[in-house]
């Protein structure tokens, strides 16, 4: 069965259409990427997958193992298994790490009718899991995102992803802000989680990030359609010619 189909899209933010007729499937095991220039709708789609306030979706469907999550709130979506990596993540001021992770792993865990993780074994699992992705204990500490550099919270952002284990991860242009080394730490935290049976929806503007996490197929947005897919090759063509030809068919 599919993981996330996105079936003729349509979505506005207020009276302005954006996302203008997006059909997509992800099956499991897959990485897909989109791209497409500044102003596509890149954000707003994964806004719209995550459930954002402000997104009215106004024809179409999104279905997440053959469900429709167009009527759960954004954490009843996570809870789902869907993971959002944002463009800009919020800061939590006075919301330590460590019991920011905790309890979103064990929201997920009670939805799937499990057990509240044991807190001496999750201490354990974190510090594993965040050195493996560069991240000091120290900025577990601290209040989540709050005076992080742009690469520190994108580094935490793979560690919410390795421990929450989701369904789907969207990754909206995780590159931004990643210095190289940055960039492979986190390319590698993606890829060594990709493990199971997970999908990943990889969203960018440059071709640099997919050098790390090799798609299976790449999608091109462009005023809020898909103008063109096609596989890896297809994000190279992109980086050699621009978007002019694909803003054009748009
Ligand atoms: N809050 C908003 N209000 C009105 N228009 C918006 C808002 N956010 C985005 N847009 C418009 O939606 C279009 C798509 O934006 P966005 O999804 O951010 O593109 P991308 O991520 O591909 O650069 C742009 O024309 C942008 O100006
Ligand atoms: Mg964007």
């Amino acid at each position: 069965m599919p993981l996330l189909e996105i079936e003729n899209l349509h979505a506005s933010i207020g009276d302005k259409p954006i996302l203008k007729g997006i059909t997509l499937t992800i099956n499991p095991t897959e990485i897909h990427a989109i791209m497409g220039p500044n102003g596509s709708g890149k954000s707003t789609l994964s806004y719209v997958l995550a459930g954002r306030e402000g997104y009215e979706v106004t024809d179409g469907d999104i279905r997440l193992d053959g469900v429709s999550i167009l009527d759960m709130e954004a954490d009843e979506r996570a809870r789902a298994g869907l993971f959002l990596a944002f463009q800009y993540p919020v800061e939590l001021p006075g919301v330590g790490g460590m019991s920011f992770l905790r309890g979103s792993v064990n929201a997920r865990r009670i939805a799937n009718g499990e057990d509240e993780i044991d807190h001496i074994a999750f201490v354990k699992t974190v510090r594993e899991a965040a050195a493996n992705l560069g991240i000091k204990d120290d900025m577990l500490k601290r209040a989540v995102n709050v005076g992080f550099s742009g690469g520190e919270k994108k580094r935490y952002e793979i560690l919410q992803m390795a421990l929450l284990e989701p369904r789907m991860a969207i990754l909206d242009e995780t590159d931004s802000g990643l210095d190289v080394d940055a960039l492979r730490i986190v390319s590698e935290g993606v890829n060594s989680l990709k493990k199971d049976d997970m999908g990943v929806l990889v969203i960018t503007h440059y071709q640099r990030l997919l050098d790390y996490i090799i798609p299976d197929h790449v999608h091109i947005l462009a005023d809020g359609r898909i103008v063109k897919s096609g596989d890896k090759s297809l994000a190279l063509e992109v980086e050699k010619s621009g978007y002019g030809d694909f803003t054009n068919a748009a």
